[in-house]
């Protein structure tokens, strides 16, 4: 396989393949084998257009664990400063001749672009409110590592959805392992347009939505992308619909609690229960590197 720019392209079997290897390099490396030769001699340019902590670390010590060079840009220290477009940038890249382009973008569909012009693996590391495939590997790597399954479970996506490609990537993988997906925002932060999206059912109700999920993924309130407040105030979105003490009473008491980082504490979950017990947000962090790992593995073997 070349790219993975969409969770769209793989099917069921395809990503238990990816999760097998990721399980094999999580058992390994676990066991202190902390080096390996799967990508030595190749190189990796990291183009990262917005910001990012946890995809950009674990993407490049993935890569360095597996034994590439890896090369890091940012959006602020590129000559995307200096005009260049995003085709002249992918030309750039294609130049230099590396094997992996891991490229985060504020466009939607930019990762598509540049894969068309570039013989590299590109990889989507998050493109504007598009998809963010290997965080939709992640969490789903992650829940069934902690429930043993993901069919049959309700898994609630609550907050910022109209704005997040973590929603989008998430719903449609879940759905590929047969979980039911609950949406669950104020009417404001709901895409206009429900057709064509992987959610089972849509709720403004947090209450509901805690009681019946078995997970219940958090999602950042994205300022960033929001021209205007899409809520009157943090405080009051958090009054509505975050995770506080009483809302942790009505969840069942094996639901896991989930966040794709970074969180802002205080409005989607309380600062005080961000890593209570049932929160398993580290645990996605520390899966992301092994689940990366894998990735490069199955674009170079598939
Ligand atoms: N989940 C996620 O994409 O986090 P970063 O922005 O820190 O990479």
């Amino acid at each position: 396989m070349k790219d993975l720019l969409s969770v769209k392209q793989l099917n069921k079997q395809q990503v238990m393949d990816i999760f097998n290897i990721a399980k094999d390099y999580k058992t390994r490396y676990k066991a202190g084998e902390r080096k390996f030769t799967d990508l030595k001699g190749y190189s990796i340019l990291l183009p990262f257009f917005e910001n990012s902590t946890r995809t950009r670390t674990s993407f490049e010590l993935a890569g360095k664990i597996l034994g590439a060079d890896t090369i890091n840009i940012s959006a602020s220290a590129s000559s995307v400063k200096k005009g260049e477009t995003l085709y002249d940038t992918a030309k750039t890249l294609e130049a230099l001749n590396t094997d992996f382009i891991v490229i985060r973008h504020y466009m939607s569909g930019a990762p598509f672009l540049i894969a068309k012009e570039v013989k590299s693996h590109v990889i989507n590391a998050g493109d504007g409110t598009n998809e963010h495939p290997s965080q939709a590997f992640l969490d789903a790597f992650t829940i069934l590592e902690k429930k043993g399954k993901i069919e049959g479970l309700k898994i609630a996506i609550i907050g910022d959805i109209l704005h997040s490609r973590v929603a989008r990537s998430d719903s449609i993988l879940f759905k590929k392992f047969g979980a039911t997906v609950i949406f669950c925002a104020p009417i404001t932060m709901l895409p206009r347009h429900t057709e064509g999206l992987t959610a089972d059912y849509i709720t403004t109700n947090i209450e509901e939505a805690l009681s019946e999920c078995d997970v219940a993924i958090f999602l950042r309130i994205q300022l960033e992308r929001q021209e205007k407040p899409y809520f009157s105030t943090l405080n009051e979105y958090s009054a509505k619909y975050g995770l506080n003490k009483e809302r942790l009473k009505i969840m069942k008491k094996d639901a896991l609690i989930m966040h794709p980082g970074p969180v802002n504490r205080g409005v989607e979950i309380q600062s005080e229960i961000v890593y209570s017990n049932q929160s398993i947000i580290l645990d996605q962090v520390e899966n992301g590197l092994f689940v990366r790992m894998a990735i490069y593995k199955y674009l170079l073997n598939v």
